[in-house]
């Protein structure tokens, strides 16, 4: 069952019946400023950090879900509906929610009357716009009354769900004109208030959440809007909202559009006070009148659509299935800039409170966002970086707002420095700019302790290799990738973290996945010393990558694949011997990305047990069977039930790894195959099971020693984003960025006829048509660039500002 459509025009998902089986939700924001809405108006509003600038109110994990939100109320005579259909929740006459690039847009419609609510953020902009229109189709004079409704959040997010001690007594608002003001703290510390405007005069206002509501009402239905009269409250303490009141009278065929406006604003130590007690409103004001007028607003809508037709114009494709062309064109890449601009810190599942960027997580976000904005991805690389120490180890997470490294969450996890070598190769790839390299960076964000970019690389490339185990492999710290493999932490206390009570007293614990990953960006890491001439280094570290695949094939192999660890006591994890979780996923993908004893046949032999024992109709699990008790030397992974999750779960992040691990063989059939088993476009129709967005990918589907296979959670922020991207533009349609140009190796279906690729790169566009005349899946017989044959699978950088054609013939 579906509960809308793609509209791929207008780059919208369509959602026609309100009762989606979750929420469907939308980021709205490109920089600094950020909300997100689903689709029934639920969601939440923040200045760069969820946690500590918050500015509305959410409650997570509710009854019913996804309760609170930026919601409107429309009084029209006696029937009370929401455009968004919640929080009223009355059937409505039409509903529509339509999801775009960094917008939302609802109509709702009863009895005649039409209701238009537009959300978006203007680009670099520090706030929402929600422009409101109002139309009578009816033949009647009709007087409707209009409230609409926020929730302040008093700044820090965490510190607003749990310390009510103080905060029931600290807020406080101002109310002037059409505005409505909330200065809590600010007379303190804070140099910062929010606002909720709009650009008409109105007939009330509430601040006060309890005589707008009522104490025993729900959200459906508030005192003030039973009532058809707001009461003018003004908030202390408790909890501080904004509504406004207008009455509107509209004649038939009428319409009129209101502005609304959601901002935030900082303003100098000095200039905070315009008398006493009395905010500086004048920054506020500015932003107004910016966006007073639909004809303003409509500009800034249309200037966020221009940007959008930029980013995503630069790599589109026509492949003939309209599933895949929209994931590749529109959705996917969307998805990768809401990852790169969050992490995991901004959402319902993962609740915007707990956790900052992650070091491993914002590394791999960039090798799908790189191409969009290089600007932008090479600061977070040196944010990166900056909160790494010199040994190559750095913190965990660090904070969106202070940019400085999370200390409760620490570090050592031994996979983390790696994932530097791969999004600042795939940036200097992306963009030819070496500079990144020279730049001096800080270790532990102290500028009294930096070295160049490349010092960086350097300590973690040597973080891996002063950090070996027994077997010669990488020893795995608290966990590698996989946050839940925990094998240097014991713990039989159910109120002890399974990552931070690392216990067991030289943590000898080894990870394969760390040492496939370590041979790939090792790889990585020799090729771009030789490439800016550190040759004597490339040397040495060549033969800590062979000691690397040498230590992998001794002590690494199971037979037909590859084990996954070596536990604190030395025993196998992830062999035939073990009674349960005998196959992981995670270094099959790695090693066979590295092509680890490829030549032995150890890369088609793990691809082939991937197959008989991970796949499954909804995906690759991670690992088989699912543990069904408690191994308390491996950590957190056993504590989810069968199916779930890191425990045989399909982690939609690590599925991409076996697909360019497929294409490694040349098997594009198979590789595409497990593409669109979890590609949400080709799951649409499976949105009951499904449950979650069918335009994003989720972190995890149910495996298939779930209770209910094919079940997803936890969609948007997740690595699967930009590893899906990366593996079907880069290795399955085999185009992909080298320091020297563009190189081409599809890896397709053999049924394929071939595809077309417009690609933009260094500022040069290429007209790519991939021919495949024989049906194979890989190979190549020709290329021709503007018509003349070349004899390297590398198109090189051709004139800027141009398009070229590329033609290449499979065979
Ligand atoms: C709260 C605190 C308490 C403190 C009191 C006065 O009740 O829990 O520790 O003494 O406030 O500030
Ligand atoms: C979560 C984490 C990520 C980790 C993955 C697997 O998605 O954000 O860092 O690699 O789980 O455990």
């Amino acid at each position: 069952m579906k509960y809308g459509h793609f509209d791929d025009e207008n780059r919208e998902y369509v959602i026609t019946n309100p009762k989606t089986p979750y929420p469907w939700i939308n980021y709205l924001g490109n920089e600094d400023f950020f909300s997100l809405t689903s689709n029934t108006g639920g969601g939440y509003t923040f200045y760069k950090d969820a946690k500590f600038r918050r500015l509305t109110r959410y409650r997570y994990n509710n009854i019913p879900v996804d309760n609170g939100g930026k919601y409107f109320y429309v009084k029209d005579g006696d029937t009370t509906w929401s455009p968004g259909w919640k929080p009223v929740k009355i059937e409505l006459d039409h509903y529509e929610c339509r999801h775009g690039m960094s917008y939302t847009k609802f109509r709702g419609s009863k009895n005649k009357l039409e209701v238009e609510v537009l959300q978006f953020i203007p680009l670099s902009f520090w706030g929402e716009i929600q422009k409101v229109k109002v139309k009578n189709a009816s033949p009647d004079i009709k007087k409707i009354k209009l409230f609409s409704f926020i929730e302040w959040c008093l700044w820090n997010a965490e510190d607003d769900m749990t310390n009510f001690q103080r905060n029931f007594s600290t807020g406080e608002v101002e109310v002037k004109d059409s505005v409505i003001y909330h200065k809590t703290e600010f007379k303190e510390r804070r140099n910062h208030y929010a606002f909720y405007s709009v650009n008409s005069p109105i007939d009330g206002y509430d601040t006060d959440r309890e005589t707008f509501i009522g104490l025993y009402n729900d959200l459906d239905s508030p005192d003030v809007v039973s009532q058809g009269q707001s009461k003018n409250s003004v908030a202390h303490g408790w909890s501080p909202i904004a509504s406004h009141y207008l009455e509107i009278e509209l004649e038939p065929g009428e319409e009129k559009e209101l502005i609304f406006m959601l901002g935030y604003v900082e303003v100098e130590k000095v200039n905070k006070w315009e008398s006493k007690s009395v905010i500086n409103k004048q920054p506020a004001q500015d932003m107004i009148s910016a966006y007073d007028t639909a004809d303003k607003v409509d500009k800034a809508f249309e200037d966020l659509r221009t940007y959008w037709d930029n980013l995503l114009g630069k790599i589109s494709i026509e492949s003939g299935d309209a599933r895949l062309d929209r994931m590749v064109n529109i959705w996917n890449q969307y998805q990768c800039m809401v990852t790169f601009n969050m992490s995991r810190s901004a959402s319902f599942f993962e609740s915007g409170i707990g956790r900052g960027m992650g070091f491993r997580d914002s590394n791999q976000d960039l090798i799908g966002f790189v191409h969009q904005i290089p600007e932008r991805a090479r600061e977070r690389i040196y944010d990166i970086a900056s909160t790494q120490f010199e040994d190559g180890s750095c913190y965990h997470q660090y904070q969106p707002l202070t940019k400085k490294g999370n200390a409760a969450v620490g570090g050592n996890f031994n996979d983390d420095p790696l994932w530097l070598i791969l999004s600042t190769t795939a940036y200097i790839k992306e963009t030819g700019d070496f500079s990144l390299l020279d730049e001096m960076v800080p270790f532990d964000n102290d500028p009294a302790r930096s070295k160049s970019h490349f010092e960086h690389l350097k300590a973690s490339f040597y973080h891996v290799v002063n950090n070996l185990g027994p077997h010669k492999l990488p020893l795995i710290g608290r966990a590698d990738w996989n946050d839940c493999l925990n094998l240097n932490c014991f713990s039989e206390d159910p109120n002890e973290s399974f990552q931070t009570t690392e216990n067991q007293k030289g943590g000898t614990a080894e990870s394969l996945m760390i040492a496939g990953l370590f041979v790939v960006y090792g790889k990585e890491y020799v090729k771009l010393c030789k490439r800016v001439g550190k040759k004597k280094e490339a040397k040495k570290a060549q033969v800590h990558v062979d000691d690397m695949i040498e230590a992998v094939k001794a002590h690494g192999w199971d037979g037909d694949w590859y084990l996954r660890a070596y536990d604190y006591f030395g025993n196998k994890v992830g062999s035939s011997e073990n009674e349960e979780g005998k196959i992981f996923i995670e270094s099959q993908g790695w090693c066979t990305m590295a092509e680890i004893g490829k030549e032995d046949g150890m890369v088609e032999k793990s691809l082939n047990a991937v197959k008989e024992y991970l796949d499954c109709d909804y995906g690759i699990v991670l690992n088989y069977p699912a543990f069904t008790k408690y191994y308390i030397e491996y950590g957190e992974i056993s504590t989810y039930p069968a199916g779930y999750k890191e425990n045989g779960g399909i982690f939609c992040h690590n599925n991409p790894w076996i697909m360019i691990g497929e294409t490694m063989l040349g098997r594009g059939d198979q590789a595409y195959d497990y593409y669109t088993k979890i590609a949400p476009s080709f799951l649409e129709d499976l949105s009951e099971l499904h449950k979650v967005e069918p335009y994003v990918y989720c972190q995890m589907i149910a495996g298939k020693e779930a209770h209910k296979p094919g079940e997803a959670k936890n969609s948007w922020l997740s690595g699967t984003a930009s590893w899906n991207f990366y593996a079907i533009t880069q290795y399955i349609l085999g185009i992909s960025p080298e320091y020297d140009g563009l190189a081409i190796n599809p890896c397709i279906p053999s049924k394929w006829d071939g595809f077309k690729m417009k690609r933009v790169f260094r500022d040069v566009t290429y007209n790519i048509h991939v021919k495949n005349p024989e049906h194979i899946s890989k190979g190549i017989k020709k290329i021709l660039v503007n018509g003349i044959a070349i004899n390297s699978n590398i198109v090189p950088i051709l004139e800027k500002g141009k398009e070229h054609s590329v033609e290449v013939i499979m065979g």
